[in-house]
């Protein structure tokens, strides 16, 4: 390959005259915005345990009440990005949220895409369009672009949840902006009841409600005993995974990221291939090592973990006794709908 010109190498007085035109020399940097045969992701491999995490969290909700926060959260950011621009990766925010006892985080709407996937605590809820979605531990809720949504908490005991947002692709877009609202009235809950038979769909002659996003909240008990009948009913599959989908239309459950659960067998390890995306790993039950480059995890329970695109990814379950469970969240849906994804073997 041709060495390009630096920049060094043209005269000053031709750089002055560019820039005062705004305008640059594109071959300086041509290999820099398009490396050879792959990209250099800023992104890192990092990890982030939750029990060292928790004690941090927990004293926000000391020092700083709900009102002045608004939404109580720790953001896990890659120093790949830089802390400052709170990223896990080019298109995946991911915060650490704490909602106490009797505390409501008001209703607002934005243009970012957001899910929940709900770590620890009982009793709180998230109502969504006048839907009221309780959070219970492994549930994934959706609060798709422009739907209202407010969290609120009933129980005892500090609940706290992962947010995934697909912030920093809406941010780096120029798009991102928020609107607050009033207190929502509870006009209905359990979608994920009416679209809980396999095959079968509601059909009402008159449609009413969100058609775009029918299904808000995704209980653990049911991806779970999905994933252990997959596991039991197709022994030869190597990978048990499920996807999180919109039941009307089969597509991903939200425009631009995607999410996953994924069970691994008592001892099971398994490579996922290089993929353009990148991905995150939040271990809901178990105790799995993730490898991801020259970087090895040892998760626990509610421990994530973030993997660069195009590298492959190994997870192994450290237990020979018991399955393992991950929720997963990647960037497939954007690079697919660019027409960018990427699969190497
Ligand atoms: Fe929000």
């Amino acid at each position: 390959m041709n060495e390009l010109g630096r920049l060094e190498d043209l005269p000053l007085d031709y750089r002055e005259s560019l820039q005062q035109l705004n305008l640059v020399p594109l071959w300086p940097s041509l290999r820099a915005v398009m490396p050879p045969h792959q990209p250099r992701p800023r992104t890192q491999p990092v990890s982030w345990q939750y029990k060292t995490l928790r004690p941090l969290l927990m004293r926000a909700g000391e020092l700083t009440p709900i009102e002045k926060a608004e939404r109580r959260v720790l953001v896990l950011a890659n120093p790949g990005h830089g802390l400052e621009k709170m990223q896990a990766s080019s298109a995946i925010y991911l915060g650490m949220q704490l909602l106490l006892p009797g505390e409501w985080a008001p209703s607002h709407r934005h243009t970012p895409n957001a899910v929940r996937m709900i770590v620890e605590g009982e009793g709180a809820y998230t109502t969504v369009e006048g839907e009221k979605c309780p959070m219970v531990r492994g549930d994934l809720i959706l609060t798709p672009t422009g739907l209202w949504h407010e969290h609120g908490h009933d129980g005892t005991e500090p609940v706290v949840w992962l947010d995934v947002l697909d912030l920093p692709l809406v941010y780096y877009m120029e798009a991102a902006y928020h609107v607050d609202g009033p207190r929502q009235t509870v006009v209905s809950s359990a979608s994920e009841r009416r679209l809980a038979r396999g095959g079968m769909l509601p059909t009402p002659v008159f449609a009413r409600g969100n058609s775009a996003y029918p299904m808000l909240r995704y209980p653990w008990a049911q991806a779970r005993a999905a994933l252990e009948t997959m596991a039991a009913t197709e022994p030869h599959e190597e990978v048990v995974q499920i996807t999180y989908v919109n039941p009307h239309t089969g597509a991903h459950a939200l425009n631009i990221l995607g999410f996953y659960a994924l069970m691994l067998r008592p001892g099971q390890s398994v490579t996922l291939p290089a993929r353009s995306p990148a991905a995150i790993y939040h271990l809901i039950e178990g105790a799995v090592d993730a490898h991801v480059m020259e970087q090895h995890f040892a998760l626990d329970e509610a421990d994530t973990c973030c993997a660069p695109g195009y590298t492959p990814v190994t997870l192994r379950n450290r237990s020979a006794d018991a399955p393992a469970f991950l929720f997963l969240a990647d960037e497939s849906p954007l690079h697919q709908k660019l027409g960018v994804y990427e699969r190497r073997d």
